[in-house]
Parts: C-alpha cells; structure tokens; sequence
C-alpha cells in the first residue's frame, strides 16, 4: 500500500468508513490523540493496526465505542460504580478496563480476557464510529515508541503509506491519551493517568495508583503498554524537578552547549526569562496545565525537527493533570529524572 494512504477531511467520513467496513485501517481524531482505527471484532483488521505501527502482539487496544448499548456488546455486565463512571466521564477520556464478551477476538486485547473500552468525546470519531457500524479498535496513531499524534500531520509523518486513510480533524483538544482504570479488581487500578484525573475517580470509588504509573516496570505489568517505551522523540529528554529545577537546568545545558551540544529547554511561559542565551520552547502557563499537556507532544516532535540532541524539561508535581504529564515526561525521559 505505499504511498497509497488517502488523506480526508470530515466531509469524506462516508469513504473512511467504507474502508473500515471492508477490514481497512483509518486514522481519525479523537478529544485526547489520533487513534488508528479498525473492526475491533475483525481480527484480521485489527492485526492490520499492529502491522501499521510495529506494536508488540501483546500490547492490547483499546475499544472505542459510540453508545453505552455498544459497550455492553464488547463487555460483560458492570456494577452500578462502574456505571456511575460511565456517567459522570463519558463521552470523555476515560478508559475501563472490563471483563471481555467471549467474541471479542484476543488480538484484540493483546491475549487478555478483559477488554479496555471507552466512548470519545468527538463528533467525528463518533460519527465514524456510528457509521462504520461496528466498534473501533484504535491505539494511538503513531509510530510504536514514538510520541502520540495531535495533528493529522503527525500521523502522516509516522504512517503514511502504511494505512489506507487518515481524516484530518484538526489539532486534538486534551493532546494527552486517556486515563486507564482497571475495574474487574477492587479497588479498581489506575494504570494510566489521563484526562480524568484520580482525584476526580476517588469521588466515585476507592482507587490505587500502579506503580507502573511512577517507575520503570520490572517485574510482570497489569498494562502491557507499561513495559515499552514509549513516547519519545530520537533526542535525549531529561527532566528535573524540585526547588532548585530553574539553576540546574541552566548549569547542565549551558555545559552541553559549551561542548558543542544542541540543547533546548521546555519550560513554563512563566520562566522563559530564566534560560536566557538557550533555546526554550513553550510549555505554556504553570497555572493552566491544560495547555502543557495540548501542545506537549507537539512540542518533543519539534525537538527532533530543531535536529536537537538533548532536551531539558522542567517537572512540576505529580497532582491532578501535573500526573498525566509527569507519567508521559518520565517514560520520554526513559525515566532520566533529576531531583534538585
Ligand atoms: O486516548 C486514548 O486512549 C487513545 C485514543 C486513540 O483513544 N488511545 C490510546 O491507545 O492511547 P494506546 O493503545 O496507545 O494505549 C492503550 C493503553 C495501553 O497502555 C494498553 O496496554 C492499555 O491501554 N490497555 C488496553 N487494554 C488493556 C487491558 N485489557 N488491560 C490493561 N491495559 C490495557
Ligand atoms: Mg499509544
């Protein structure tokens, strides 16, 4: 299929969904990152998505549905907690983790018999969805390893000739992927920080964090996703935290550019003025870490595109979406944090 991939725009989703009712994979926006979408229940599509991306055969997709009615056919019946979840945070960026119907290939769900499913806040995915007629199999719609796509363009530069259609919606709202809850356990199992932050999940119901969500898994994982790298651009990312974040960062890269090195800074707009003579790039307002987590991705993708060879990021807390991005920063770091 090289070179073959249709580019789209959201008047043409009769056509994307076309190609995913003959098996085709398609990329298409979502309200956190691109998916790249197939029949979830067609397990010769969904190993096409495994292909597309070079992701491990035991790395499970997340199943994207349009209505509540379409979850209980992937999924076996919830709990009335569970329910309060779907209510307060669907459509949104949420993801549950259940216990799978019995058709539901285990291609699917990387050979697990639960199945994570969630409904996405967006008016084209849900009108791909409802118009494919069958529920949407989609990881990120990148390169595996690589940083997820908020831009159709992302996806075009990791995958183009490799899939049949992107549909290009524009730049993703949340720009970070959903939160992943495991609930066939309890307590239930944060297992990805997201959109929806633990904070907002313990009004519901008793929650623990995985550690998978701070460190580098060592044993066996709860999330396949958890063990791969993830996230990262070609440049080396290291991240600091603590009081003393701001001196560090100028002392480590004012030494790299004395040896030669290209060397930039992430910052917050608040503290542009302290890496001055270094190259920084916008992590927006420390106060609205809405808009960190939106351009975030974007932003180690740029790192690449400057041909830089190291990337200073200032950390900031591990609290509500400060929790999604740390998790994100630590796995592009490959877990090079340094504590000041
Ligand atoms: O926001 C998102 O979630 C995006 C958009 C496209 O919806 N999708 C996304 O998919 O991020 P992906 O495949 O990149 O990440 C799915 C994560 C992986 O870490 C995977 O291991 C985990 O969810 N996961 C999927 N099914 C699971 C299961 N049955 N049990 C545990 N973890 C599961
Ligand atoms: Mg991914």
């Amino acid at each position: 299929m090289e070179g073959l991939t249709r580019w789209l725009t959201i008047e043409q989703l009769s056509e994307a969904a076309s190609y995913l009712r003959r098996g085709d994979v398609v990329a298409f926006p979502t309200e956190t990152v691109y998916g790249l979408g197939a029949n979830a229940l067609d397990a010769e599509a969904v190993r096409r998505i495994f292909a597309a991306k070079g992701r491990p055969a035991d790395n499970p997709l997340i199943v994207h549905c349009h209505d509540a009615a379409q979850v209980a056919t992937i999924v076996e019946p919830w709990d009335a907690v569970v329910q309060r979840l779907m209510d307060a945070f669907w459509p949104g960026p949420l993801t549950l983790v259940l216990t799978k119907k019995p058709h539901v290939p285990l291609v699917t769900t990387g050979g697990l018999t639960t199945a994570a499913v969630r409904i996405p806040d967006h008016t084209v995915a849900l009108e791909l969805i409802r118009s494919a007629g069958v529920p949407l199999a989609a990881p990120s719609a990148n390169r595996s390893g690589r940083p997820s796509p908020t831009r159709a363009e992302h996806v075009r530069d990791d995958l183009d000739g490799r899939i049949a259609a992107i549909v290009d919606g524009g730049p993703t709202g949340w720009g970070l992927e959903s939160t992943v809850l495991d609930c066939t356990e309890v307590p239930f199992r944060l297992l990805r920080p997201g959109g929806v932050t633990v904070e907002q999940l313990r009004s519901f119901a008793e929650v623990v964090t995985d550690p998978g969500v701070y460190q580098e898994p060592k044993g066996p994982v709860r999330s396949p996703g958890m063990k791969y790298k993830h996230y990262a651009p070609e440049c080396t990312v290291i991240v600091v935290v603590g009081e003393g974040l701001s001196a560090k960062i100028k002392e480590l890269a004012d030494n790299d550019a004395k040896d030669g090195k290209d060397v930039g800074v992430l910052a917050f707009s608040e503290h542009g003025g302290r890496y001055s003579g270094l190259l920084t790039l916008d992590l927006g307002s420390k106060y609205r870490l809405q808009e960190g987590a939106a351009r975030l991705y974007h932003l180690l993708r740029e790192a690449d595109t400057l041909g830089l060879d190291t990337l200073y990021v200032e950390g900031m807390p591990d609290k509500e979406l400060g929790m999604a991005i740390m998790n994100r920063l630590r796995r592009a770091a490959g877990y090079r944090v340094i504590v000041t």
